[in-house]
């Protein structure tokens, strides 16, 4: 295949999959060929040479001196992952073992010239990285005083808190002052908000497939983790929760409600309201991990759990690591009724985060383009997503089902047979191509059939090429339709 059919293939396959997935509604007339080679920054002969191949593959027609229309289509995307395996022992819970093998993992899949398909990292052009260096060169002129701030006085920076708490009240919540705590990143208002509510040996239930690192903090704390099986579609079963604080008695649930890591899921309004209500009945607390909260697909943002009626009981996590930069360390805890005690833990086991940066992430919010870069990188990463499950239906064995990301980039794959995608992994390695092993996101070694593909970067031909390289890894292997 030359560098140029591999431009049409691949604009053609990003077409594709905004067709599929009803962004292009059957009867829809296509931007004309001049507006897609400007929008695509295509040549004129390759927005052709696309709408071409998707004619003969049955998705436009044209219509002389018109332009070209989505056809009406009977077969769906198809493929997709309903529900997650249900095979979970609610009881007893499992300690992990998980540390060394995902360390492993990271260091190969951010190796110079690997296709950068593991980590869940987005593609830095797509970050405002030259308008943070702005806020920091102001920053770094006009509060020189921020240089010698004593590190264990103040953890929290006021602009920024300020400017958190104006974002929050936009989405429903009026949080006090002195309800945040200023981060580093997600990973330890996490690590705070568990340490606040759980002691040695307790247990918190987690979505299951969930977050590696989540699963290994919770060994590293002396916890156990309750697997809640969950789906690409709601989340959590809080049928299986319910059944299993019935039980056992649960420290805390930890849910990811927008955007989960692995699947992409975006927990329903209804399911919202009965988690709330299931942790005043049961009484536990939740521990939102609003990581990709700002990255949702739908058009409006789901409504935070923190914003419930039983708000106090919800210890909200997030940052700024998947919309502005991962580099930044800048995260926050909103821990409700907890909050005085997750400020004490975060002076006794870190001071504060760096107030530089607490003060240039306030600057960068404060001129008030946040929103608007929100809005592009939204639609960016929903193409992406869209882009990269065409290419794995096209690429991968017969059977492969992909989840439906409703928000994030990252897309959950579960291949046929008995496939172990962990054992693989050196090899993919070894052809150039990255991707997290299904098993890192269970405490018990579940999903070693699956994989997770970091979708933050642009599709292009490179892509297309590692996952077909992937594909035909799998295909290869004898086991694969057993
Ligand atoms: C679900 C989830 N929670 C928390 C984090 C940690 O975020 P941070 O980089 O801000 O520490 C991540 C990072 O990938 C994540 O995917």
């Amino acid at each position: 295949m030359n560098a140029t059919s591999r431009k049409y293939e691949t604009l053609a396959l990003n077409l594709q999959a905004l067709i599929e997935h009803n962004h292009f509604a059957a009867g829809y007339k296509l931007p004309s060929i001049r507006k897609l080679s400007e929008q695509w920054h295509y040549s004129i002969d390759t927005v052709q040479k696309a709408l071409n191949l998707l004619e003969d593959r049955g998705y436009v027609q044209p219509v002389a001196k018109s332009g070209y229309y989505v056809q009406a289509r009977s077969t769906p995307l198809a493929n997709t992952c309903t529900q997650a395996p249900d095979s979970i022992a609610l009881e007893p819970p499992v300690n992990l073992e998980v540390a060394n093998q995902i360390a492993n993992f990271l260091k190969s899949s951010t190796r110079e010239g690997v296709a950068p398909l593991g980590v869940a990292f987005p593609a830095h052009e797509l970050l405002p990285i030259a308008t943070l260096r702005r806020s920091y060169a102001t920053v770094n002129r006009t509060r020189p005083d921020l240089l010698t701030l004593g590190s264990h006085v103040e953890p929290n920076q006021p602009e920024l808190v300020q400017q958190l708490q104006q974002r929050f009240e936009l989405m429903g919540m009026k949080l006090k002052r002195d309800e945040l705590v200023i981060t580093d990143g997600c990973t330890e208002a996490l690590g705070l908000a568990l340490q606040t509510v759980a002691r040695h040996n307790d247990v918190v239930a987690v979505e299951s497939p969930g977050y590696y690192l989540l699963l290994q903090m919770i060994e590293s704390l002396g916890l156990r983790a309750l697997e809640i099986p969950s789906s690409p579609e709601h989340g959590m079963s809080l049928e299986a929760l319910e059944i299993a604080v019935k039980q056992t008695r649960i420290a805390a649930c930890i849910v990811c409600p927008t955007a989960s890591n692995p699947m992409g899921s975006v927990m329903p309004d209804t399911h919202r309201k009965k988690l709330l209500d299931l942790a005043e009945k049961y009484d536990f607390p939740i521990v939102e991990d609003n990581v990709y909260a700002d990255l949702y697909f739908e058009r409006f943002r789901p409504r935070p759990l923190k914003a419930g009626k039983q708000g106090d009981r919800v210890l909200m996590c997030g940052s700024f690591s998947k919309s502005l930069s991962p580099a930044l360390r800048i995260g926050y805890v909103a821990g409700g009724k907890y909050a005085a005690q997750v400020l004490s833990k975060k002076r006794i086991l870190s001071g504060s985060t760096n107030p530089i940066t607490q003060v240039a992430v306030a600057h960068y919010l404060e001129k008030g383009s946040f929103e608007r870069h929100l809005r592009t990188l939204r639609q960016q990463f929903e193409t992406q997503v869209r882009a990269m499950s065409s290419l794995v239906l096209k690429h991968f064995p017969p059977g492969t089902r992909i989840s439906e990301p409703k928000g994030g980039f990252v897309l959950w794959v579960e291949l046929p047979g008995d496939i172990d995608t962990a054992a693989l992994f050196n090899r993919a390695i070894a052809r150039k191509v990255a991707y997290m092993p299904g098993s890192v996101f269970s405490a018990s070694g579940l999903y070693k059939n699956c994989i997770r593909l970091n979708c933050g970067h642009p599709v292009t031909d490179d892509t297309a090429v590692a996952i077909a390289k992937l594909g035909q890894l799998f295909l290869t292997q004898p086991n694969h339709l057993v």
